[in-house]
């Protein structure tokens, strides 16, 4: 498309100083350019005479009215400002936006003008050729969007597929990588909005929406993970879940009785696979009447719950957001919705509705405080019969017999939010926030009812900050070998999008897997924030048994050895509860100068299917998961460990000078790789060097206190630290001071390795009085050991890997060294 000679465009430009940025008026258009942060820019246009209004559903009002002063830059060409991270300047006569480093490298800027086209604007930026893209949630494809091009308006993409765009979540934020630096940007638009990575043309990605505010947020790294920090501090982090949302979780569309239930869950135990939590889908209720009971199919919900519990299983709800259309037939939702004038309209002042699973349905209007609020008293009756976690799904909305399946662009919201003009609003405008408030609504509605009770939320729908509220999974995958694939860099962006917990449909929804894909599927999932095995109804049973006892055994050992990892786990989530950095990363996250160029190396064709769990574990599944050939597993730093021998990889032989190439890894002379078969029954798992990772004893649940000692495992190498979280896993009670903190680490010198183990911090009481420690890279069988100086001889075991011991715990800590014997 031709493009206006943009030099010519605004001849005439002004500008404002603001003590925090600058203000650019050239004819009707206005920019503004505000300092959050030395390293947060807020980006806003204003066509005619008012900026938009200063609300955000995504944005927590904490960020958008922080400010940093500014130092004004303006000459000729250019006004502009610096802060102690960043030089904005902007072209006086295009308006064009150029962000530089203080080294003066460029760090993003606009390759044209924006463009504006009635309500709709588009954003141009520079593409440069060694730069990579990553976010905007689950979209589906390789984890580099670069290339690719997604729209973003939420929606029940049944089946969707590898190219199926667009999905059921908007998440309009997006990091930009190269040679080692991120940027983040955030498009705080509710409206329908795209984003092109170089698609439509090689040199230039672009971003618009069809109407809403221009309202963008730039931000600096240069770290990947600075990014996601600053992302949380924007829009806020995910609260801490309760801990058995970790544990394995099984679900069926639907288990269709109460005895079914009973008899999935008996027989989980009685096969010993460890389990959290059991599922109730749609048919559990009355009539798909979401807040109902199918009383004949589930005669005493409470008492099958009583049951539950006693062998330790939580049970999650679904709760549709639907509410049948059934005026004078007792149904309290209804009834009270209309009653309260809680349901979405029409443009004439009518209740929209709208066929679902109930048949003709009424949509609660989440926009609304008012509304959600009544929306968490539904959940009474539900939480008084002891279901802990509850599901919210499809709420995009999904609707059945609308031209758009979902709800006409014109149907009318009604605005009630602190912070936001009291307005009406079209549906238009709120479509892609409406998960989100589905899943606020019942947050807050569960914290209402129990307020020292961790709410567990599962969302399907949801916008960038929905993280605040709920979980969240990919939807209807199907059970192929390539959906067991895309399910990694689908969860990778999902993490690096606020969603630090989330899970795919173990087995894969749409379809019936293969024992082996099933089995394949679980030794993945065991090292995903959730694991949940899910599937459609009319499907063939899908729980860890089915396909015979070899397969099941193979499952079982996957998820024994998650709940072993289970501190780790529940340590990441804690982290991930603070900082926002997600539990499943992608490698360049920790890793952004694996290579002399910095690419990230999560796009190298031998590094596709890896993914990393917290910085410590590896997964390195083959990047096509049915292939049965050897393939190499790429490291991404030059020492690692066998996760599951304890041994460690073999150094790679340093090149020959005739063969050594330019392009290799800063640190290593030569990448470390390891060759693998694969292997039905093992996954490729590595530790890195330098880790300490806490392990449990097995237990058949979260709720059990573990027997035995807490395991420290000691991988000797570089940076060498590690840590433990620790709380009731139930309730608010850490914030008070009930949590258990420990931190390690470790150093090694010409003498042997020191390890430290910290004192506990918090009140919350270990279930451990002793720690075996299991040290990895040093064995040898002279070896001394000293805790706190003393001697330890006794119950040193030495294996062809390790060297462990014990040691007692009393909370105060422990100095080891561990010594070459004389
Ligand atoms: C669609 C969801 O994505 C799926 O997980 C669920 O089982 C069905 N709805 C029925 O509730």
């Amino acid at each position: 498309m031709p493009q206006p000679d943009s030099r010519a465009l605004n001849p005439t430009s002004t500008v404002s100083p603001l003590v925090n940025g600058i203000e650019v008026q050239a004819g009707d258009l206005r920019e503004r350019i505000v300092a959050l942060r030395d390293d947060v820019l807020r980006v806003t246009y204003a066509r005619g005479t008012s900026f938009p209004e200063d609300a955000s559903w995504a944005v927590l009002a904490t960020a958008r009215h922080s400010a940093v002063p500014v130092t004004m830059e303006t000459n000729a060409d250019h006004f502009g400002f610096r802060t102690r991270a960043l030089a904005v300047e902007i072209d006086r006569s295009t308006l064009q936006l150029v962000v530089r480093d203080l080294s003066d490298a460029v760090l993003q800027q606009d390759a044209r003008p924006v463009r504006f086209d009635g309500d709709a604007f588009r954003v141009y930026k520079s593409m440069p050729r060694d730069e990579h893209y990553f976010g905007l949630g689950d979209k589906t494809g390789p984890l580099d969007r670069r290339n690719e091009a997604f729209t973003l308006w939420n929606t029940d993409a049944y089946r969707f597929q590898e190219s199926t765009d667009p999905l059921y979540k908007s998440i309009p934020y997006f990091m930009t990588f190269r040679a080692g630096t991120a940027l983040g940007v955030l498009l705080d638009d509710t409206w329908r909005t795209s984003f092109d990575f170089g698609k439509e043309s090689s040199d230039i990605y672009s971003f618009g929406a069809s109407a809403g505010p221009l309202d963008y947020y730039l931000f600096y790294g240069p770290a990947p993970r600075q990014v996601i920090e600053t992302y949380a501090w924007l829009t806020g982090t995910p609260p801490l879940p309760p801990l058995w949302a970790f544990g394995f979780q099984q679900s069926r569309y639907s288990y269709m009785s109460q005895s079914r239930v009973l008899q999935v869950a008996n027989r989980l135990r009685a096969d010993s696979i460890p389990a959290d939590a059991i599922y109730l889908d749609i048919d559990f209720q009355d009539r798909n009447r979401p807040f109902t009971v199918n009383r004949v199919a589930f005669p005493d919900i409470a008492g099958m719950v009583v049951q539950l519990k006693a062998i330790n299983f939580h049970v999650v709800a679904i709760t549709d957001l639907h509410i049948a259309n059934v005026p004078a037939h007792n149904y309290f939702p209804y009834d009270s919705g209309i009653a309260g004038d809680h349901f979405v309209k029409n443009p004439d002042g009518s209740v929209f509705t709208g066929r679902v699973w109930p048949g003709p349905s009424v949509f609660p209007d989440f926009t609304r405080q008012q509304t959600r609020a009544w929306w968490g008293t539904l959940y009474r009756d539900l939480h008084r019969d002891g279901i802990d976690g509850f599901w919210n799904d499809m709420n995009e909305p999904s609707v059945f017999d609308t031209p758009n399946l979902t709800m006409p662009e014109n149907a009318v919201h009604r605005i009630d939010e602190p912070g936001f003009a009291a307005r009406t609003a079209t549906h238009a405008e709120i479509h892609d926030v409406y998960g989100m408030e589905n899943s606020r609504a019942t947050f807050d509605g569960l914290l209402k009812l129990d307020p020292n009770s961790r709410p567990f939320v599962l969302t399907r729908a949801t916008y960038a900050g929905g993280q605040r509220y709920a979980a969240t999974w990919t939807g209807d995958n199907s059970s192929s070998w390539n959906h067991l694939r895309l399910a990694t860099p689908m969860l990778e962006n999902l993490g690096l999008s606020g969603f630090a917990f989330s899970g795919a449909d173990v087995g894969g929804y749409a379809g019936t897997p293969s024992p082996e894909l099933l089995t394949k599927w679980f030794e993945v999932a065991a090292f995903q924030p959730i694991d949940r095995d899910h599937t459609e109804k009319g499907t063939g049973d899908q729980e860890p048994w089915v396909g015979g006892s070899d397969q099941e055994a193979i499952r079982r050992r996957f998820i024994d050895t998650r709940y072993q990892l289970m501190p780790y786990l529940y340590t990441l989530a804690e982290e991930a509860s603070r900082t926002g950095l997600p539990m499943l990363r992608p490698l360049f996250l920790e890793f952004p100068d694996a290579f002399a160029d910095r690419h990230p190396i999560d796009i190298d064709n031998n590094a596709s299917g890896e993914f990393l769990l917290g910085a410590d574990l590896l997964i390195a599944p083959p990047p096509y998961l049915d292939e049965r050939d050897g393939y190499s597993i790429e490291f991404p730093s030059r020492d690692w460990y066998d996760f599951w021998t304890g041994a460690k990889i073999p150094a790679p032989a340093p090149p020959s000078p005739d063969t050594s190439s330019p392009s290799v890894p800063t640190g290593p002379s030569v990448p470390l790789s390891a060759r693998v078969t694969p292997d039905p029954a093992q996954l490729p798992v590595y530790v890195r060097a330098g880790s300490i990772l806490p392990i449990a004893p097995v237990t058949q649940s979260t709720n059990e206190i573990p027997r035995g000692a807490l395991t420290l495992r000691v991988y000797a190498g570089d940076n060498c630290t590690g840590e433990v979280y620790q709380d009731d896993g139930k309730t608010y009670a850490f914030q008070h001071g009930a949590y258990l903190r420990m931190k390690f680490n470790c150093q090694r010198d010409a003498e042997g390795m020191h390890l430290k183990i910290g004192s506990h911090e918090g009140s919350y009481p270990a279930w451990w009085k002793e720690i075996q420690v299991e040290i990895y890279g040093l064995s040898r069988d002279q070896d001394e050991i000293f805790v706190n100086s003393r001697r330890v001889s006794e119950r040193i075991e030495v294996k062809s890997h390790s060297l462990s011991f014990f040691i007692t715990d009393g909370g105060t800590g422990a100095n080891i060294d561990v010594l070459a014997g004389k």
